[in-house]
């Protein structure tokens, strides 16, 4: 089948069974780890860009050629930039110089401008916290104004979680043949997390969300730990848009070098190159199976590609 477009080639990605590393680890249980680096973005987040500008041109919200903006880890952006450069849109990225530099290479050469704001006082490269976030929200707040753009905004607009409910959930389901017990997800925006959900909840599958261990706002904790390698989420933001009313099982804490030494799992026993939340996910599927889910079949998503991590120390292995 020929595609009209790349565009068209984001989602219905593969579901493996992570049997040799279940088998490793002495599991009682199952793990299924959908493939989403093998988007053409290399991120999950593809989905999300998919969907919030497809939503917006056709509820009239974006006009065609309108200039988009948005904030961005690196992933949503590059999502963005090859969706808006498909659609004729140009795009501008606004991201915390704390993200890996690979990401603001690939959207600049997907056509994106790529503003970098420089961390808050005392930030750690590599380590993405609320303050730096905050600041990256204000400068896109800024330039959405300047530019008379359309702001993405993946932590509110509906597409975000829609596009986890239509499509990544109800494909895990259909994959699996309804073999799945619960999904646990690495929450940045809560997009995944919260649209999965949803359709899970319908499924009798129970979900979890994870974070960063000393950072775990969404599971109420008032810690102040902020910093922690796992790029993409763990903002400590308490009260996420897509989390509303979304019906969550529990809670789970990864600590950076769990998500590390997980992710180097999945590379070095199933050949699957992710980065640092797909061993965030796949630390807390294992904890699953040793505690509530006993014999159960945990569903993750690898979030996105190892290849967006090579300047850091997750591979100095
Ligand atoms: C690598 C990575 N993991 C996890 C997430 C969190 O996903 P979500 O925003 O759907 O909660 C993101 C979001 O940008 C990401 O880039």
């Amino acid at each position: 089948m020929i595609l009209p477009s790349v565009v068209d080639a984001i989602g219905n990605t593969p579901l493996v069974e992570l049997s040799r590393l279940t088998a490793h680890l002495g599991l009682d249980g199952r793990i299924l780890a959908k493939l989403d680096y093998l988007n053409p973005g290399f991120s999950k987040k593809d989905r999300a860009a998919k969907v919030i500008i497809e939503t917006a041109l056709a509820d009239g919200t974006l006009a065609p050629g309108q200039t988009v903006v948005e904030l961005t880890s690196g992933n949503m952006g590059t999502g963005l930039a090859i969706v808006c450069g498909v659609l004729g849109h140009p795009f501008v990225a606004v991201m915390s110089a704390g993200n890996s530099v690979e990401r603001a290479r690939m959207m600049r050469a997907l056509g994106a401008e790529v503003v970098i704001v420089p961390q808050a006082p005392g930030g750690v490269a590599g380590q993405v916290s609320g303050a730096d976030l905050a600041l990256v929200e204000a400068r896109a707040q800024e330039i959405t104004t300047q530019r008379d753009a359309f702001r993405a905004d993946q932590f509110g607009h509906p597409g975000n979680p829609i596009a986890h409910e239509v499509g990544t959930a109800p494909e895990i389901w259909a994959q699996s043949n309804g073999a799945v017990t619960s999904f646990c997800d690495f929450a940045g925006s809560g997009g995944t997390l919260g649209g999965a959900a949803r359709y899970f909840a319908q499924q009798g599958v129970r979900s979890y969300a994870v974070e960063p261990a000393g950072a775990q706002a969404i599971a109420g904790d008032r810690t102040d730990h902020p910093d922690h390698p796992i790029q993409g989420g763990g903002y400590m933001m308490a009260d996420l848009a897509h989390l509303r009313d979304v019906p969550l099982a529990g809670h789970l804490s990864v600590s950076g070098d769990e998500a590390k030494s997980h992710t180097r799992l999945l590379a070095r026993f199933e050949g699957i190159f992710g980065g640092y939340s797909s061993g965030a996910n796949l630390c807390a599927a294992t904890a699953l199976l040793r505690g509530p889910d006993r014999g159960g079949c945990i569903a993750i998503v690898i979030c996105d590609s190892g290849l967006k991590y090579l300047s850091t120390d997750l591979w100095e292995i």
